[in-house]
């Protein structure tokens, strides 16, 4: 059994998006997107999410009673500039509040300027299938950092490229809504430029500022280890995923598969790497998946699954990590968790992860800190309330959050700094958290 410390100032902390948490974000194309029948389930909507934009006081007490020392967050943009050019002094003032909070509590800010939602402006303009799109996103990630710099240090441009583009793109499921490759592929070439105009701008001008990307990383295995084409797939799914974009920021060039492009940008445009990891995935060879690169996604049973189904599968980060080591940037979790109702297996998967990530950093990985997804339950995207990240619960009804057995042993890793030898877990009935009242000391 593994059982040692982690770096000293090693950061423990949760994510969020804004959308997810705050309520009241009625001016993005997520908020349209969700009027309609059917988009969500259950037809949730994300008013009031968490209720987050009032209560992140409270909020932020209770995660810091939780001993975490960092705290990622990403900004509403349509709230921030609700106009092309207009900047909302009122929205600075909040999320300047918001930060403050933060390192008032003992909480390192990590800030995203782009997490899946935007501006209703923008999509008018054509979305991110626009290449002006780019420009307009640097010109608010620059106003952004000029207001707020002095409070954060470490910057994600965007969340997740490659899910922003095949969510909304390739599978239809999110907005806005298409199935056409090539508008995927455009899609992302735009996210690529906007990172570079915005790592760029950012650098110039607060070059103490530590700025990334969050990328979604995940593992594709062949379903039948022995099989050629099942191998194949798995490799070129891993080239298409994972690699495209991380060669395209180290090399300041675009390197698609199946498109040619002359963009370039700056070389080496990250400061670190941002690493979201759930899961696992095994790919199988199917003529008939063409537009999925001929690649079938397959489930194995038995294998301990969360409520959506994705794959309990912690050596996964430790090949990750391992694997991003030739990057020799540092390297955040910023987001790795379970959809688990029911706490059943969330504590067994913070372990396993965190352990996973020890052994990838005593084997040399320049891991930094660690952020759970997610702190509260909250509006996760089309599968709306139903699918449930949280360490701690919250219903969006009475926004009553209560701490689950899972928090309180993430918290116990947070103030140890180390991966407990053997965990016991405090009783698990407790008396629930009143509406914003942080009391909740556990
Ligand atoms: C990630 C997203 C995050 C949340 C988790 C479950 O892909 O960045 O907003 O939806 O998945």
């Amino acid at each position: 059994m593994i059982d040692g410390k982690f770096p000293e100032n090693f950061l423990w902390g949760t994510a969020t998006a804004a959308h997810q948490v705050e309520g009241g974000n009625h001016g993005n194309d997520w908020w349209a997107w969700e009027q309609v029948p059917g988009h969500i389930k259950n037809n949730d909507r994300s008013d009031p999410a968490c209720d987050q934009y009032e209560r992140f006081r409270t909020d932020f007490d209770l995660l810091r009673s939780l001993h975490q020392n960092a705290h990622r967050l990403s900004l509403e943009w349509s709230r921030i500039e609700p106009a092309p050019g207009q900047f909302s002094a009122t929205a600075l003032a909040h999320y300047r509040d918001v930060l403050q909070a933060l390192r008032d509590r003992g909480l390192e800010p990590m800030v995203t300027l782009h997490h899946f939602t935007n501006p209703s402006w923008i999509v008018a303009a054509g979305g991110w299938e626009a290449a002006g799109t780019a420009e307009h996103f640097a010109s608010f990630a620059e106003r952004v950092t000029d207001e707020l710099a002095g409070l954060a240090r470490i910057w994600i441009t965007i969340n997740e490229p490659t899910v922003v583009a095949y969510q909304g793109y390739v599978r239809g499921e999110w907005p806005p809504g298409k199935r056409d490759l090539g508008a995927a592929l455009r899609v992302v070439a735009t996210l690529i430029r906007g990172h570079w105009l915005a790592y760029e701008r950012i650098k110039h001008r607060h070059p103490e500022l530590q700025v990334g990307l969050a990328h979604h990383l995940r593992i594709f295995d062949p379903f039948r280890w022995f099989a050629p084409q099942d191998r194949a797939v798995a490799a070129a799914f891993t080239r298409v995923f994972n690699e495209t974009m991380l060669r395209s920021l180290r090399e300041g060039r675009l390197v698609f598969p199946l498109r040619h492009s002359n963009a370039r940008g700056p070389r080496d445009s990250q400061d670190f790497i941002g690493l979201n990891y759930y899961t696992r995935e095994l790919v199988r060879f199917n003529h008939r998946y063409r537009a999925e690169l001929f690649g079938q996604r397959m489930q194995v049973e038995p294998t301990p699954r969360s409520d959506l189904a994705w794959e309990l599968y912690p050596e996964g980060l430790y090949r990750t990590l391992m694997g991003l080591r030739r990057e020799q940037l540092p390297i955040y979790v910023t987001e790795n968790g379970i959809a688990d109702r029911d706490d059943a297996l969330r504590p067994e998967y913070v372990l396993t992860h965190v352990k996973a990530m020890l052994r990838a950093i005593q084997a040399g990985a320049p891991v930094r800190g660690y952020m759970h997804w997610t702190c509260f339950d909250n509006f996760e995207w089309a599968e709306g309330y139903s699918a449930k990240f949280g360490l701690i619960a919250c219903d969006p009804v009475t926004q009553e959050r209560r701490v689950r057995p899972s928090g309180r042993l993430y918290a116990e890793i947070c103030r140890r700094n180390e991966v407990p030898a053997t965990v016991e877990l405090p009783p698990a009935a407790q008396p629930p958290v009143e509406p914003g009242d942080p009391t909740d000391r556990r």
